[in-house]
């Protein structure tokens, strides 16, 4: 069953109930500041950083979940309504909900007014628009009410729900005109504000969400709103909210619009205030001034939809199969660059206070958004770095409002290193910028302490060659990517954090899913030695990958599949001698990744296994037999009731891992069909079951084991969107960036006859159109550009902004 429909043209989803299976939400802004929307308009905003620059107030896990957000009340008579439905969940004559690239558009209707609320952050502005337009499309005069309401968070996310007897004595706002300015805190050390006004004259005004609501009641009954009249309250500690009263009178077929603007302002030291305890407003006015008229709002619309326009246009693929083409040229695309945004910050279920930007996950979320702004890709890398310690070892995440690692994680994580060899090679690969690596970045985020970027991957190579245990197999340390799988914890109390419990150094646990990750991306390292005429670093290098090759056959292979790990008494994990967790997901993707196996049969056994073992109908999960009681040896994994998260679900992100091995010995049929699987756009017949956004990856499908099989969690920030359109545009459809050029090597379904991609490549565009007579899966028979054969299947680096055609015949 669906809830809604995919409008390509308009590169929109289109929501036809507010009564989605759980909230369906969008992103706004694209770079500093940030939003979250959801179809009934519920979410918050933050400027940089979820955490501690949170504008607006949202409560997880409140009931229901998503209450609080833009809300604007329509009192029409003795009816209150909400263009969103929530939170009165007023009946509504008409609701549509259209989640489009960095907008929202709700249009709803009730009793002969209509509403559409667009809601977006223009481009470079720390301001989120909702521009609000009403229709009286009835044939009487009508006096309606109209409030607005946003809730103040008192900027540090984690202490706004904790530290209740100093906030509730804390809060304080200003009003003008039609501005409430939100100053908490800035009298003494804060030289930041935000605001919330309109461009029209207000009838009255609250501040105190106590005034305004009432002390018993909710979001859907507030006592401003149904009494018609606001208090004009002043807010002094307790709840500071923003909301402004406007009375509106509609003549037949008349429409008024409204622009509101909640903006986050910063102010130099010296210029804070205006005249004692009154702050600057200057910058605020300034930037109300930049959208007083509905003209202004438009075109900061259109700017907005031709840089996604651009961006789109990087890479596009026309094929016969809509589902497909509308991932790859729209959604997948998007979801990529909102991962690399929020990393694991800000959605449904990431709180934005737990998490800021993780060492891998940012890495790898490269890998789907470089192409997109490699400049930005290029700042993320060295920002990554720069949390890197000299021995390679990283800490696992850092804040990034202030770009330092924190500490309450710290670091261990042993694949962390290398993820960021991965990351640097895709950015040199699409750009051919080699300058990244002679860039000076911090260790430690120590300024007087720093090494080259190219210092920095050999460390973390290094990290790997140092950190070996007894089957010189590499030490996983607090995990490897699988978070979950936490060797050296051995933890029995609850409490205890499974990922920083415990021995971090532990000198036993090894994970062959890290070996497959020195095998298959080390090599990049060698080839920039290479270039830089590093010789002998480039060998030594190479001598240790081949090493470590033979070390996963000969220690790591379990006869029909790749172990998982040693654990730290040196048991075999994803073995066939286990009772549970006989093999995983992630080295079988990894190892054959790197080709080991390749040539004498194990990783087509391997991943024959994966098919017999691991795959369901809804994508494949991540270790068989599910963990049915708690192991201390493995950790977190076998915390989760059977079925979920690493506990056996369909932790989507390494089905493309799998899907990519697929296409290392040749099956396309075996690739897509994986793709197809867990491919949200080809879900969205089964979303009562799905339950998430048929848009966008989500992080986790439950299992075969679990209670609620099929049904996804975790929507929006996952690393499953950057490896998936990894997946679709470079293993399957085959276009894939290599330092000296565009590699065109499909691995596709023996039936696709044809399909055309255009790809914009350092500046040139490449229309390339693949037909495949003979029906193969994988092999290029013969490649043209422009008319005339090349040797190979390597397309040229060509002169930017020119246009060459591109003919490629498989077989
Ligand atoms: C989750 C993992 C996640 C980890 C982060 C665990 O509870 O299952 O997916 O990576 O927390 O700390
Ligand atoms: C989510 C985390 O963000 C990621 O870093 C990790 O690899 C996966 N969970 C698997 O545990």
């Amino acid at each position: 069953m669906k809830f809604g429909y995919f409008d390509d043209q308009n590169r929109e989803y289109v929501i036809q109930t507010p009564q989605t299976p759980f909230p369906w939400i969008n992103y706004l802004g694209n770079k500093d500041f940030f939003g979250l929307i959801s179809n009934t308009a519920g979410g918050y905003n933050f400027y940089k950083d979820a955490r501690l620059r949170r504008l607006t107030r949202f409560r997880y896990n409140n009931v229901p979940v998503d209450d609080g957000g833009r809300y604007y009340y329509i009192k029409d008579g003795n009816t209150v309504w909400n263009p969103g439905y929530k939170p009165c969940k007023t009946e509504l004559d008409d609701y549509e909900c259209r989640h489009g690239l960095g907008y929202t558009r709700i249009t709803s209707a009730k009793n002969g007014v209509s509403a559409s609320l667009l809601a977006f952050i223009p481009l470079d502005y720390n301001g989120e628009i909702n521009h609000l337009t009403l229709k009286n499309t009835s044939m009487e005069t009508k006096h309606i009410q109209l409030f607005s309401l946003r809730e103040w968070c008192l900027w540090d996310a984690s202490d706004d729900m904790l530290n209740f007897q100093r906030n509730f004595s804390t809060g304080q706002v200003e009003v003008k005109d039609s501005v409430i300015y939100h100053k908490t805190e800035y009298r003494e050390r804060r030289n930041h504000y935000a605001f919330f006004s309109v461009n029209a004259k207000i009838d009255g005004f609250d501040s105190q969400l106590e005034d305004f609501m009432g002390m018993y009641n909710g979001f859907d009954a507030p006592q401003a709103v149904l009494a018609g009249q606001a208090t004009n309250s002043v807010a002094d500690g307790w709840q500071p909210c923003a909301s402004h009263q406007i009375n509106v009178t509609l003549l037949p077929d008349e429409e008024k619009s409204f622009i509101f603007v909640l903006g986050y302002v910063e102010v130099p030291v010296e210029d804070k205030w205006e005249s004692p305890h009154v702050i600057n407003k200057k910058p605020a006015l300034q930037m109300i001034d930049q959208f007083s008229t509905d003209g202004q709002v438009e075109r900061a619309f259109v700017t907005l939809a031709s840089y996604w326009e651009r961006l789109l246009r990087l890479y596009r693929v026309e094929i016969d199969d809509e589902k497909t083409a509308r991932m790859v040229n729209i959604w997948n695309p998007y979801q990529c660059m909102v991962t690399f945004n929020m990393s694991r910050s800000a959605s449904y279920f990431e709180s934005g206070v737990g998490r800021g930007l993780g060492f891998r996950d940012s890495s790898q979320d490269l890998l789907g958004f470089v192409h997109q702004i490699p400049e930005r890709a290029r700042e993320r890398i060295l920002d990554i770095a720069s949390t890197q310690f000299r021995d390679g070892g990283c800490y696992h995440q850092y804040q990034p409002l202030t770009k330092k690692g924190n500490n309450d994680i710290g670091g261990g994580f042993n694949d962390d290193p290398l993820w960021l060899i991965a990351g640097t090679a895709a950015y040199i690969k699409e750009t051919g910028d080699f300058s990244i690596l002679n860039e000076k970045t911090p260790y430690d985020s120590n300024p007087k302490d720093t090494g080259t970027l190219l210092e920095h991957l050999t460390a973390s190579f290094n990290h790997v060659v140092e950190n070996k245990g007894p089957h010189g197999l590499p030490l996983i340390g607090r995990a490897d990517w699988n978070d979950c799988l936490n060797l050296n914890c051995h933890s029995t109390e609850p409490g205890q954090s499974f990922q920083t419990y415990g021995t971090a150094d532990g000198r036993v646990a090894e994970s062959v899913l890290i070996a497959g990750m020195f095998v298959a991306i080390g090599p990049e390292l060698v080839e920039l030695y290479r270039r830089k005429g590093l010789d002998s670093k480039a060998r030594e290098a190479r001598e240790e990958i081949e090493k470590m090759r033979k070390t996963v056959l000969e220690h790591g292979y379990d006869g029909e599949w790749f172990l998982r790990a040693y654990d730290a008494f040196g048991e075999k994990i994803g073995s066939k001698e286990c009772e549970e967790g006989k093999i995983f997901i992630e080295s079988q993707g990894y190892c054959v990744m790197a080709g080991i196996g390749v040539e004498d049969g194990r990783a087509l056994k391997a991943l024959n296994s994966v098919r017999d073992i691991l795959e369901c109908d809804h994508g494949i999960v991540i270790q068989q037999p599910a963990y049915q009681t708690y192991h201390s040896n493995l950790g977190e994994c076998s915390s989760y009731p059977p079925g979920y998260k690493e506990n056996a679900g369909i932790f989507c992100h390494n089905n493309p891992w799998i899907m990519i091995a697929e296409t290392k010995i040749g099956r396309g049929d075996r690739a897509f069909d994986l793709y197809r699987k867990i491919c949200p756009a080809y879900r969205e017949d089964i979303s009562d079951l799905h339950r998430m956004e048929p848009y966008v990856y989500s992080q986790m499908i439950a299992g075969k084991d679990a209670g609620r099989m099929g049904e996804a969690k975790n929507s929006w920030l996952t690393g499953t969107a950057a490896w998936n359109f990894v997946a679709i545009s470079q293993a399957i459809l085959g276009i894939k960036p290599e330092y000296d050029g565009l590699r065109v090597d499909p691995c596709i379904p023996s039936l696709w006859g044809e399909y055309k991609v255009t790809r914009v490549f350092r500046e040139a565009i490449y229309e390339i159109h693949v037909t495949n007579p003979d029906n193969v899966q994988k092999g290029v028979r013969s490649v043209t550009v422009d008319g005339k054969p090349i040797e190979g299947n390597v397309l040229p680096v060509l002169e930017a902004g020119t246009k060459h055609i591109v003919e490629v015949i498989m077989g």
